[in-house]
This record gives C-alpha cells, sequence and structure tokens, in this order.
C-alpha cells in the first residue's frame, strides 16, 4: 500500500489525476471503477479540464459506479446517476453506451446486482478502481459489518452514512435508507485502487483503514491486502 499525503485537496486532486493520465496512456481503453461523494469532484474537475485539453481521452473506457441509491429515480439529482452526469460524464467524452451504475430503481436488485458482476466481469475486470472513504470505513456502501460481502448487493445504511449523507438532502427524512453496492469482490479484484480522503475529520478513519487491524466492522481495512493501491490524503 502507497500512502501519500498533501497540504491541499487542490494538489491530491490534480495527483489523482496525473494517475489516471498514466493509466489512459498504458490503457486507452481501461474500465474504470467510480465513485461519488464530495472527495473525488476535485479529481473530476480536473479530469474534465485535462479532457477538454485534449491530455486524455475516455471514448475508449468503460465505467462502472460503485453504487447507488435504492428507490431513487435516475433523474433524481439525489441519484449518483445524476451526480456523475453532471460532474464528470456530460463534460467529457465518454460514451453513454460505456456507463454503469448499479440498477436500484426498479426490478430486481438482487438479480440486478448479479448482472452488474456479470458485466464487469465480462469488461474484464476493473482496471482503476477509485474510492472514498466512510467516516465509519465504508467502501462503496459496504457499510461495517461481521463479515465480507462479496457480490453486488442491497445494503441497509448505517445512521452514521444516513447523518453524514444528508447534507446533500433538504431533510434527513429523505435520505433512503437502502442502497445497492459493489461488494468487496469486485472492489478487491480491481487491478489497481486508489482511494483518496479528505479532510481531518477523516484523519483517524484514514489511519485506521491503512494500518489498523483488518475487519469486516472497518470495512476499508482489507484494502491492506490488495498488492496495488494508493491512498490520498489531505488534510484540508
Ligand atoms: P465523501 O464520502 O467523499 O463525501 O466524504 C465518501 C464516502 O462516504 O464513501
Amino acid at each position: 500500500m502507497k500512502i501519500v499525503t498533501f497540504d491541499t485537496y487542490e494538489e491530491m486532486s490534480s495527483y489523482a489525476a496525473d494517475i489516471y493520465e498514466q493509466q489512459l496512456k498504458d490503457k486507452p481503453d481501461s474500465v474504470l471503477g467510480l465513485a461519488t461523494g464530495s472527495t473525488p469532484i476535485g479529481l473530476y474537475k480536473e479530469l474534465i479540464k485535462r479532457n477538454s485539453q485534449g491530455r486524455i481521452s475516455f471514448k475508449d473506457c468503460i465505467t462502472y459506479n460503485l453504487d447507488e441509491y435504492c428507490g431513487i429515480s435516475p433523474e433524481n439529482e439525489q441519484s449518483y446517476k445524476y451526480f456523475m452526469n453532471h460532474n464528470l460524464f456530460d463534460y467529457t467524452d465518454f460514451k453513454k453506451e460505456n456507463l454503469h451504475i448499479p440498477n436500484a430503481y426498479d426490478g430486481n436488485y438482487e438479480q440486478a446486482g448479479r448482472q452488474y458482476d456479470a458485466q464487469i466481469a465480462a469488461s474484464g475486470g476493473i482496471d482503476l478502481q477509485l474510492l472514498g472513504i466512510g467516516l465509519n470505513g465504508h467502501i462503496g456502501f459496504n457499510e461495517p459489518a461481521d463479515f465480507f460481502t462479496k457480490e453486488t448487493h442491497v445494503v441497509n445504511l448505517t445512521e452514521n452514512t444516513i447523518e453524514a449523507n444528508s447534507r446533500f438532502f433538504d431533510d434527513i427524512k429523505d435520505v433512503p435508507t437502502k442502497a445497492v453496492t459493489m461488494g468487496m469482490y469486485s472492489i478487491m479484484t480491481a487491478k489497481k485502487i486508489l482511494m483518496v480522503i479528505n479532510g481531518e475529520k477523516k484523519y483517524n478513519i484514514f489511519k485506521e483503514a491503512t494500518e489498523g487491524k483488518i475487519t469486516p466492522s472497518c470495512p476499508a481495512t482489507i484494502l491492506q491486502l490488495h498488492p496495488d493501491v494508493i491512498v490520498l490524503y489531505s488534510k484540508i
């Protein structure tokens, strides 16, 4: 596990974008595992800039997002689909048909989860997986538990996560209580993993994830077992 710390969020975001630039140089048709949340926004802005400058192209990339809230329509601005369109996809040369987000709106989510894993496998697996981390150590929406869940699955969000995500909603009562998330298998079989962490309040979980005992009660600790992980942390 490689750990790099930064003085500012901007420096961290630019360093993260360098990793994408290198990845796309090495493999222009990379399969990218993408994440939502506030931390990747600086990275996405930098990727949009570099894409518009012609430094990088996503036209041959395939993407798989980590997770999606249950029961929120993809057009709803709280959906992660909306987030991805408005923070990255709409301003870059990704091809719409190559973009995947777990179906958590209609149909059988469990079945949709299995299909999602099959699609990832059919794409050759994820080359570069982007992760944030929750204050409780979740990655994607793999919440602290007694065991690591492997497949894409439905989760009940913890109170801690609902509280943390309520900042994006008018009322905490509007925060969905369930989500569909990629499981540990898809995350851990990614060839390379990039985790971005920002803010003083995430310092303790950053330390626990990178140095603590490996346990499903802090899901991010499992990353210590992956052969190619880079963790970026900026205090401000
Ligand atoms: P944040 O959250 O990037 O919005 O801080 C990440 C997460 O909870 O996974």
